[in-house]
């Protein structure tokens, strides 16, 4: 039994593509509140453990209860309410192409409530402001930065005021600098909105940075699940292995080493101020690429 309160329950979550089983039994609490990181190399099976918990996928066996509700056996009408407990941001940010940043942030407001545009522009206002994108309301994702884009699709997955948040490698194609601070603001808006964050990542570092948990995927298992302390002192092979190799070598040691510079939260600045910030901590000066996004992309939340 856990110790502390859960969010969400997995047990023996099994799931296979024809032949290949991506997991196997994996079975854990998600502890409310907190942040959770699912940490797995490449192609482990991440992104399939993070559609599960939102019904995109149906395992073969297993249960994930959220409250009451375990979700591979609700109908549509109960899936669609569940559903509305989740915002998720999306491997590639997976923003509008066509829109411009203060549209896709309002989309989900939009879509899913009778809001009148003023009580959505209050609300796109204020989390455009916790995502330090003040300022870029009318540029198209084409003319940002990755980083931005990034918070850009952060912002919109908390419009609709989630309770659990899911990030899938929030840290992917981003510089160091970049991942730096994104974690920064990632765990600033854990501790704001009270929010459980599940953060999926095969960063070490980002793993290391953010978490109040960890567990840790491998050849579809579970290997281990825990308080990060506990996680980083484990004694479990692969777990050593996976938690310390990637820390040692050359490239981790370099990206500490420009994370620590002068990393502070941008929670609240406007998108100029972090953009400076950015480049002063050391992130590469990115050109504006007008209408350079592709058309649409996946839609969550
Ligand atoms: N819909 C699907 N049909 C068949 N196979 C799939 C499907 N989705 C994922 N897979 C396979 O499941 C495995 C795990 O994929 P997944 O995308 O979850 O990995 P990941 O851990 O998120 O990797 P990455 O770190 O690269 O994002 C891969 O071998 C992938 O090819
Ligand atoms: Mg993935």
């Amino acid at each position: 039994m856990a110790d502390y309160e859960v969010e969400i329950s997995i047990r023996e979550l099994t799931k296979s593509f024809g032949a290949q089983t991506v997991l196997e039994d994996i079975t854990f609490d998600v502890p409310k509140g907190k942040i959770t990181v699912v940490l797995g190399p490449s192609g482990t099976g991440k992104s399939v453990f993070l559609k599960h918990l939102v019904g995109l996928l149906k395992p073969d066996r297993g249960e994930i209860w959220i409250g009451d509700k375990n979700v591979p056996a609700l109908n549509e009408k109960e899936l669609y309410e569940v559903r509305r407990k989740f915002g998720v941001l999306f491997q590639d940010g997976a923003l509008f192409g066509s829109m411009n940043i203060y549209d896709n942030v309002a989309f989900p407001l939009r879509e899913h409530t009778k809001k009148k545009e003023s009580e959505i522009n209050d609300i796109c206002s204020e989390k455009l402001e916790m995502v330090g994108l003040v300022g870029a309301e009318k540029k198209l994702p084409g003319e940002i930065s990755g980083g931005m884009k990034k918070r850009a699709g952060l912002a919109r997955a908390l419009v609709l005021d989630p309770e659990i948040v899911l990030f899938d490698e929030p840290d992917s194609g981003l510089d160091p600098v970049r991942t730096a601070f994104l974690n920064e603001l990632i765990k600033d808006l854990n501790k704001q909105l009270e929010a459980t964050f599940m953060v999926v990542t095969h960063d070490i570092p980002t793993a290391k940075n953010v978490s109040d948990y960890i567990g840790m995927l491998y050849r579809r298992n579970l290997v281990k699940f825990g308080p990060v302390s506990e996680m980083f002192e484990s004694d479990i092979p692969v777990v050593r292995q996976f938690l310390s190799g990637s820390t040692e070598g050359p490239i981790g040691m370099s990206e500490e080493k420009d994370q620590t510079k002068t990393v502070k939260s941008s929670s609240g600045m406007t998108a100029a101020e972090v953009e400076e910030m950015e480049r002063e901590a050391g992130a590469p000066v990115e050109r504006e690429r007008p209408g350079a996004e592709e058309a649409s992309a996946e839609q969550g939340g």
